[in-house]
């Protein structure tokens, strides 16, 4: 590994390290009858308190510094007084910048017991992203990373998003190539040793469209069923990845 990657590694593991962070201090006070902004105001506080910055607050006008998307919110949905209740399931999404590197996670949460359906998705969803992430190496396609995902949500029933896809990152919190969660294995660019990108699969109970409300970011499933997503920032390595947001 050449010196630039390793000045990326190193300053990418600081940055995922804190966003993970916040959502570990996030699974400690997540319960029915909190509202979503306290959860913003928790992942803002551990995130200021350890001298980074929360790249979602403001940027491109997003008035919040994590993303709270609960049931059929597919992403991007915006803390505020709503009330979580027994039942519900919710992601947690979180980038925290450092020193000018960001690091980017998202976690699925329970409130209290949920369905068979919901832990199923909750499961799935998780699985696929770590099986996409078991396949990472130097020299593997785009399409690897997509078909493997697919296949497993596919497998059971479950859509995958199109609407939205995982990114580089490094410097800059959004960056080329797009990493899309579904696909042919062996079609697409290939990937390189020292590459800085998000796997991010949302997947849905019904069907994989979205469409987004007035508010210009909340994301929902069309079919208004429920959707779940994780999400890891990794390096890619000669033999496999390091996942810098466990
Ligand atoms: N964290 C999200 C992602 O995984 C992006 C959120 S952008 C925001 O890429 F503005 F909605 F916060
Ligand atoms: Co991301
Ligand atoms: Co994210």
């Amino acid at each position: 590994m050449d010196e630039n990657f390793k000045e990326a590694f190193e300053k990418t593991r600081i940055a995922g390290s804190i966003a993970a962070g916040a959502l570990n201090e996030v699974s400690k006070i997540i319960k029915p009858g909190i509202a979503t902004a306290e959860i913003d105001k928790i992942c803002y506080e551990f995130i200021n308190d350890n001298k980074a910055y929360s790249a979602p607050l403001f940027y491109r006008g997003y008035p919040k510094s994590c993303c709270t998307s609960a049931n059929h919110v597919v992403c991007h949905g915006i803390p505020s007084a709503k009330i979580l209740k027994e039942g519900d399931i919710i992601n947690v999404d979180v980038t925290a910048m450092k020193d000018g590197w960001h690091g980017d996670t998202s976690r699925m949460f329970k409130i209290g017991a949920v369905s068979i359906k919901a832990e199923k998705l909750i499961n799935t969803t998780y699985e696929s992203m770590m099986k996409a992430i078991e396949v990472v190496k130097d020299g593997i396609h785009l399409g690897d990373i997509g078909s493997t995902i697919q296949k497993h949500v596919e497998a059971q029933g479950f859509s995958v998003v199109q609407d939205f896809c995982g990114h580089g990152i490094g410097k800059k919190f959004h960056k080329e190539p797009n990493i899309l969660h579904y696909g042919e294995a062996g079609t697409g660019e290939k990937i390189k040793t020292g590459m800085i990108f998000t796997i991010e699969p949302m997947i849905n109970l019904g069907k994989y469209e979205t469409k987004t409300l007035n508010d210009g970011w909340t994301a929902v499933t069309k079919d208004k069923s429920l959707s779940a997503q994780f999400e890891h920032t990794i390096g890619v390595t000669k033999d496999g990845c390091e996942i810098f947001t466990n």
